[in-house]
């Protein structure tokens, strides 16, 4: 063999050997470790270069062609090899990030009412649909229609069944700001605003009725389970030439029925004391059937309205006869949901409220 073909032999073995240690490299580290064997300063292509001094013109030529070749011919090698290691990186980086697009969307949560806004509407549904208006009215009260238009003058035991939080201010009057513990105060205002109507209708010679309920927020001094500073109640006032007692059960039997979507269920008037009532009552319910039945439950207070409660009013205690009543919608709204804590209903929980949507 020549020395040529002998010498071309070296260049294709070196050549085969890059292939075979860059096909190795299984990192890009790895790899230019690899390069440098062949092609760095002291890589075997470099030495072979170095060893051409001693050659002669020719020679050098022809040498330096053949090296040369077999140079890029490891640096093919090397890009293809370098693109490879890109080309699985790249791979299995989108194997790693791959995101599935067959995943729902994220969106908005759907929003609802609160049970309390719930309990209201069906009230005011029900109500309505028993020919009572809907009234609302302040509830920053001042201590006259609070307490002493409803037959409870200060310094009367009674006002001590509902401490609340004063305002630290008077009205023209001089009566002192509260927030007002009950809606029964609009049962006044309500006449009030409406006594021209009266008026006129009498001085027809025509009946005139009031007929209204205003829910609306009421505050006392009190926090436990079933009492929170906040809570919320439906006044009801029914005054009239010949309106009764009667005219109250059946009122409030039928808006229970209604309320709590069942007939099984009875009422019963228990002998209370407010002072706005002359009797007064208590109204207690119980069912006959669900996770309820058998017990007396209280929902609301009620009594035939006082005469001095009617003149205070502004109208005749001899032509406007009636009941009034006032319940608690929290207490409606935890019989009908069967919730056990008032305190939930105001913790802003959504994991609670998104059960009434
Ligand atoms: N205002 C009373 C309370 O909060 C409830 C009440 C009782 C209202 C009797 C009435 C009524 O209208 O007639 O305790």
């Amino acid at each position: 063999m020549s020395t040529a073909a002998t010498a071309a032999e070296d260049l294709n073995a070196i050549v085969q050997s890059a292939a075979e240690r860059f096909a190795r490299a299984a990192t890009p580290a790895e790899l230019e470790n690899a390069k440098a064997q062949f092609l760095g300063k002291t890589g075997r292509v470099t030495e072979l270069m170095k060893g051409m001094g001693s050659l002669s013109v020719e020679e050098k030529k022809t040498r330096g062609a053949a090296i040369n070749q077999a140079k890029q011919a490891i640096e093919a090698a090397l890009s293809a090899r370098r693109q490879a290691l890109a080309d699985a990186e790249l791979e299995r980086q989108l194997q790693a990030e791959a995101l599935d697009v067959t995943l729902p969307g994220r969106q908005r949560g759907q929003g609802g009412l609160h049970p309390i806004s719930l309990a209201w509407q069906r009230i005011e549904q029900i109500f309505g649909g028993m020919g009572f208006d809907v009234g609302d009215g302040p509830e920053v009260e001042n201590d006259w229609y609070n307490f002493t238009a409803l037959n409870n003058p200060p310094n009367h035991p009674a006002r001590s069944m509902q401490d609340t939080f004063y305002v630290d201010m008077n009205d023209e009057d001089g009566h002192p700001y509260c927030l007002r513990t009950h809606t029964s105060p609009m049962q006044i205002r309500y006449a009030v605003a409406h006594a021209k109507r009266h008026a006129a209708a009498l001085a027809r010679g025509e009946a005139s009725e009031i007929r209204v309920i205003v829910p609306g927020r009421t505050y006392r001094v009190d926090n436990d389970a079933t009492h929170s500073p906040m809570f919320h109640q439906v006044e009801g006032l029914w005054l009239g030439e010949n309106v009764s007692f009667k005219d109250l059960k059946v009122t409030y039997l039928n808006f229970c029925k209604a309320f709590f979507e069942t007939d099984d269920l009875i009422l019963r008037f228990r002998p209370s004391y407010f002072p706005f009532t002359e009797p007064s009552a208590e109204i207690d319910i119980q069912f006959s059937s669900g996770p309820l039945a058998g017990k007396w439950l209280e929902v609301s207070g009620s009594g035939q309205v006082h005469p001095q409660v009617v003149r205070n009013m502004g109208l005749d205690p001899e032509r406007f006869v009636g009941f009034a009543f006032g319940s608690g919608i929290d207490r409606l709204a935890m019989l009908r949901y069967g919730v056990n804590d008032l305190r939930l209903f105001f913790d802003g929980d959504i994991r609670f409220l998104s059960q009434f949507r």
